[in-house]
């Protein structure tokens, strides 16, 4: 089950790109699992350092600061202080957040670059790269944009259509276009180093498809297709003015590739984290690295970094890369451009003292073999039926009736029935079941079987029921509680990795210093009689209709302003001629009454005055108007359409409508009140 051999564990969190704020998508992905599995190998008393910081190179850096006319050093400044602080404040323990703008991390990148182009590691190539002559800079590849050879996007990167996703060159998209000017851009030459991973193929496909089949599997999947597709050489520089210098001759203006120098990180923080026996983490084989990071990071962490780090010879690689596949939010991707995320420095201000509910949410219905959604209301029934009425429940009648009887003193047990002793076996299983999902990086199982043990101390406590038996039986009433308070002091180590937060409230309630080990949930007793404990306030509370409204709430003006942003007018019809317009008989009418058509949302029946009659009018305005306040409004009407039946009614006309950009229609009035029957001419 779990490997004995390694002395000292070595985990990386993927570096996120300081232009933007931390989503629940980086924390379903990532971060919550990484720290989880960090928390759990401490609560083992392992040797573990848990790496993290910003990713502060690269093009989504420059054009970030261009679209908010800045610098560079304000974005990556401004977002490594966010982003690092709402970490602290969600409460996930990195050992340390650096960032890749440090001076130790450009010494560190450039030496690592050095010794392999000393070591002529490099092939050095020169090829064509388009160049625009009004800036006078190369372009990188997301700074072109173009037409998508393949479905027709117009506005298609340099590197890859988001409309059909096919990975492109910039050389082939049509009509390219510089994004910094807008000019056509030429092609010049330019020369880059590039990492041969093609003379990596045998080693790396005999590394990850003989030796690690136990990868998840879209982890080998996604690996098995690179490399059955055959590796190419990649670029490990490029021409920007943002990065660090290639460190040698006759190249001036050329950066290392952002994902030449971003996994370096990892290398660089632990040098600065421990400055004398870094090297035991990064070159002992008895260290065991693990990468937790997202499914668009694995081509680097499985193919190009470990190519690096075998071509430099001195590194150990990672020995498992558990990377999770990506968390939709309410049913639509996680954008950043598009403000469609929760983002995680407002839900810390959103829900203060939250943290582990969003913790088991995401933990719950983590994206670990495939993408998943998240809702406002899942999240609410989450956590009101599971940790307020499974969790909370049980640990609340525990403390709670450990008060009532016995002044919040551990009673004496006596004799324990076979029933209880059964129950308290089971707790040694349940942990050696949820340490094997750990060691296996299945999280959600993982959780699901800590969540046993709250499941059985509820179920233990509702057959029980001490509230009754108290009053005949004292004794026995003392043997229950004793069972319940060892079934939740061995919550309160189980639930550790999962919800720290919890289980430190609980290591307050219990009046412990320390919660027992790991490796004794289960095997001894967690609590001793005798031991007063302390007033429990409640573990988890109730998640409300309104605050979950408020959350959809915001999504749904989002979604508005984004409507509102993207709206572009429809094309223009084709030309009609005066008579054919001079044929459409349009008047200033009054509605007199509206009523809702049964059985629709969207349908009112109108009964409007045209001046010449009055007559019903069938009109697609109910989600926009309420029929209550529609009596005397004027409206304009095409009175000449020939009549339709609509929902079994005569309608007689159309009401003019304009339909905004997020599809609300608004009546078209004439701007004073005019007589009834008046001709729009
Ligand atoms: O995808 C990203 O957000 C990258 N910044 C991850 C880098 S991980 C590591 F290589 F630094
Ligand atoms: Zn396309």
């Amino acid at each position: 089950m779990e490997d004995k051999k390694y002395k000292r564990y070595l985990i990386t969190s993927a570096l996120p790109y300081a232009n933007g704020p931390i989503h629940i998508g980086h924390m379903a992905g990532v971060y919550v699992p990484s720290d989880i599995y960090v928390r759990y190998l401490r609560a083992k008393k392992r040797d573990v350092i848990h790496i993290c910081g910003s990713d502060e190179h690269g093009v989504a850096i420059t054009m970030r600061a261009k679209k908010e006319g800045t610098t560079p050093q304000a974005i990556i400044d401004k977002y490594h202080q966010l982003n690092k602080k709402a970490f602290e404040d969600f409460g996930i323990s990195f050992d340390i957040y650096s960032r890749t703008s440090c001076q130790t991390h450009t010494e560190t990148s450039q030496e690592i670059f050095k010794t392999l182009y000393n070591n002529n590691k490099f092939i050095e190539k020169t090829s064509q790269q388009y160049y625009d002559t009004e800036a006078n800079q190369f372009l990188a590849d997301r700074y072109i944009t173009g037409t998508c050879p393949h479905c027709g996007n117009t506005n298609a990167y340099g590197d890859q259509c988001e409309k059909c996703g096919s990975a492109l060159d910039p050389t082939d998209l049509i009509e390219p276009k510089s994004a910094i000017s807008g000019s056509k851009p030429v092609l010049k030459e330019t020369k880059h180093w590039y990492m041969p991973l093609d003379q990596y193929q045998t080693f790396l496909e005999d590394w990850i498809l003989n030796n690690h089949k136990e990868w998840k599997t879209n982890v080998y999947g996604q690996c098995k297709s690179w490399l059955d597709t055959g590796l190419q050489p990649r670029a490990v520089s490029r021409d920007l003015d943002w990065g660090i210098p290639v460190p040698v001759d006759g190249a001036k203006g050329k950066v290392l590739y952002v994902w030449f120098d971003a996994p370096i990180g990892y290398i660089s923080f632990t040098k600065q984290l421990r400055p004398n026996d870094w090297q035991l983490y990064w070159k002992d084989k008895e260290t065991k690295l693990v990468h937790f990071i997202g499914k668009d990071n694995i081509v680097f962490h499985c193919i190009v970094f470990p190519a690096i780090l075998s071509a430099e010879g001195t590194y150990i690689l990672p020995e498992n890369v558990p990377a999770n596949e990506f968390l939709n939010l309410e049913n639509d991707k996680i954008s950043t451009s598009r403000n469609w995320a929760v983002w995680l420095h407002e839900y810390n201000q959103d829900f203060p003292g939250k943290q582990d509910v969003l913790r088991y949410v995401l933990t719950a219905n983590a994206p670990e073999t495939k993408d998943n959604d998240f809702t406002w209301k899942d999240f609410q029934q989450r956590n009101n039926n599971e940790l307020v009425a499974v969790l909370g429940n049980f640990v609340n009648r525990s403390l709670v009736l450990t008060g009532k009887y016995f002044d919040y003193i551990v009673p004496e047990p006596g004799n324990l029935t076979d029933n209880d002793k059964e129950t308290l076996a089971q707790i040694a299983g349940i942990r050696k079941e949820t340490e094997n999902s750990l060691e296996n990086y299945r999280f959600r199982e993982a959780l699901n079987n800590a969540m046993a043990l709250a499941r059985l101390g509820n179920k233990y406590i509702t057959e029980q029921e001490p509230w009754k038996v108290y009053k005949t039986d004292k004794q026995r009433t003392a043997a229950i509680i004793y069972v319940t308070l060892q079934i939740t002091a061995n919550i309160a180590s189980l639930f550790a990795p999962f919800l720290p937060t919890t289980s430190n409230k609980l290591k307050q309630w219990l009046n412990v210093d320390n919660l027992i080990d790991w490796d004794k949930i289960g095997e001894q007793e967690a609590i001793k009689p005798g031991h007063k404990i302390n007033k429990p306030g409640l573990l988890f509370e109730q998640i409300t209709d309104e605050q979950v409204q408020a959350q959809i709430d915001k999504l749904n003006k989002t979604k508005a302003e984004n409507q509102i942003q993207a709206f572009k007018p429809a094309e223009q019809k084709a030309d009609v001629t005066f008579d054919d317009f001079s044929k459409m008989d349009i008047r200033v009418c009054t509605i007199i009454n509206a009523e809702k058509v049964a059985k629709t949302t969207k349908l009112l029946k109108l009964t409007v005055d045209t001046g010449i009659d009055t007559r019903t009018v069938v009109s697609g305005i109910a989600e926009y108007y309420n029929p209550e306040q529609l009596a005397g409004r004027q409206i304009l009407m095409i009175v000449n359409l020939q009549p339709r039946k609509i929902k079994g009614i005569e309608s007689r006309g159309m009401i003019l409508c304009a339909q905004d950009a997020d599809n609300t229609l608004h009546f078209v009035a004439p701007e004073t009140v005019l007589k009834n029957g008046a001709e729009v001419k």
